[in-house]
């Protein structure tokens, strides 16, 4: 047997042992999961079904997120997830336009903010990823993100015990896959819920906006939510807003994905969620202030053939009712997502 073998035989033995000691019934599993289904809130539709291959567990998020945090995940061991999905950004980049990788490279795009996606039928500004799986070897093997490849980031996890442990206990093998690296993550990032907002508390009966921001709400129903849908805040269709091309990143959205003309400069709508907390703002970061964002709507658009048809007017707001949506869209944020010990950085 190599030293590999003896050491997991070796654990399993202490594990057994340590569960025989405190006296537990049955002495001799060595492999207990403590499944768990995703609990939607009460006013959303129900979540797609992500986890049929990938059972859920509270070992399984809880390996997902030491993975999450894992500088040893990238080719410089200084690059986490979490480098560029900062939780007190709701797990988007804080105040930068578009995320550092490795090297010093720079994402094309600003980096999402993560939570909600068990209900994103597809992933990227420009909706080129379906599986959460698919999405996290992106990132992972990306020149401008972690740069590295699934047999080196292997080698390195398999020298911490921990690892072996909790992919052991996870997945019932004693070697790591980089399909049950993918799959642990997946486990992290689509249980992420974020639903506890004034907003959500208003619309459950628990609270009331102020008369600001009630009259904001009203300003959204009228002229936002067709695209930004309650409750999740999209409607997870590609759209043309009119932004001006960045001539430097020359980035034409979901026409990069389908080669369609018709599809040139459509980025996905994206959640408002914790929208406060998660500048810079569009596909590429472009603005830092929700104000220069409804400002774009107002007096920024950008005609073209693919420009939405809902805004060939722009939209036209005064400036109070400007200010009255800002206030409608701080009642987005839910502060409890963000300072939620379990979606933290591990001891
Ligand atoms: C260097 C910065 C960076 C790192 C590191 C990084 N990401 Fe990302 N992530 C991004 C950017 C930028 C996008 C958007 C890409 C696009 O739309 O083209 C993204 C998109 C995503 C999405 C899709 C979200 C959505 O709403 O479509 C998920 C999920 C995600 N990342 C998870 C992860 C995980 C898990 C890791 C670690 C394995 C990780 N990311 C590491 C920058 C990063
Ligand atoms: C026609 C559909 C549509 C309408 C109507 C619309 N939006 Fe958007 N919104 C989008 C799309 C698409 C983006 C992303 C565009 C991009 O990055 O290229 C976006 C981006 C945003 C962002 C930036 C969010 C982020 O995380 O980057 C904010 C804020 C925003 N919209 C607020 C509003 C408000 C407020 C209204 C109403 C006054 C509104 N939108 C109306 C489609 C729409």
């Amino acid at each position: 047997m190599n030293r590999k073998g003896i050491i997991i035989l070796g654990v399993i033995a202490a594990v057994a042992g340590l569960r025989f000691l405190s006296g537990c019934q049955k002495p001799f599993i060595t492999r207990e999961l403590t499944t768990i289904s995703l609990d939607a809130p009460a006013h959303f539709p129900p979540p797609r079904d992500i986890y049929r291959d990938n059972p859920l567990s509270k070992e399984g998020i809880e390996l997902g997120r030491r993975l999450f945090y894992e500088p040893r995940l990238s080719i410089d061991n200084s690059h986490p997830c979490s480098s560029c999905h900062e939780q007190v950004a709701a797990f988007g980049t804080f105040e930068h336009d578009r995320s550092h990788g490795v090297f010093e490279s720079h994402t094309l795009r600003n980096a999402p903010v993560l939570f909600n996606l068990a209900w994103y039928p597809q992933f990227h500004w420009d909706g080129a990823i379906y599986s959460l799986e698919e999405q996290a070897i992106q990132d992972i093997t990306g020149p401008t993100e972690m740069g590295d490849n699934f047999n080196n980031i292997i080698r390195k996890l398999e020298k911490v015990p921990y690892y072996r442990r909790a992919f052991q206990t996870v997945f019932n093998t004693s070697n790591i896959e980089s399909t049950q690296i993918l799959k642990a993550l997946a486990q992290f990032t689509g249980s992420m819920i974020s639903a506890n907002s004034k907003y959500d508390r208003v619309v459950q009966g628990q609270a009331v906006f102020t008369a600001q921001e009630a009259s904001g709400y009203q300003i959204f129903q009228a002229r936002c939510n067709t695209c930004h849908q309650e409750p999740l805040f999209t409607d997870h269709s590609f759209r043309n807003i009119g932004l001006p091309v960045d001539p430097s990143l020359k980035d034409y959205g979901r026409m990069r994905v389908t080669g369609r003309r018709q599809d040139s400069l459509k980025f996905r709508v994206p959640t408002l969620r914790n929208v406060a907390l998660s500048s810079n703002y569009m596909h590429d970061g472009r603005f830092m202030t929700l104000q220069q964002c409804i400002n774009h709507y107002r007096v920024g658009i950008i005609p073209s053939t693919t420009l939405d048809p809902l805004l060939q007017n722009g939209i036209q707001l005064t400036d109070r009712q400007s200010s009255d949506l800002v206030a409608f869209l701080r009642t987005l944020t839910d502060s409890s997502f963000v300072r939620n010990p379990n979606l933290a950085k591990p001891e």
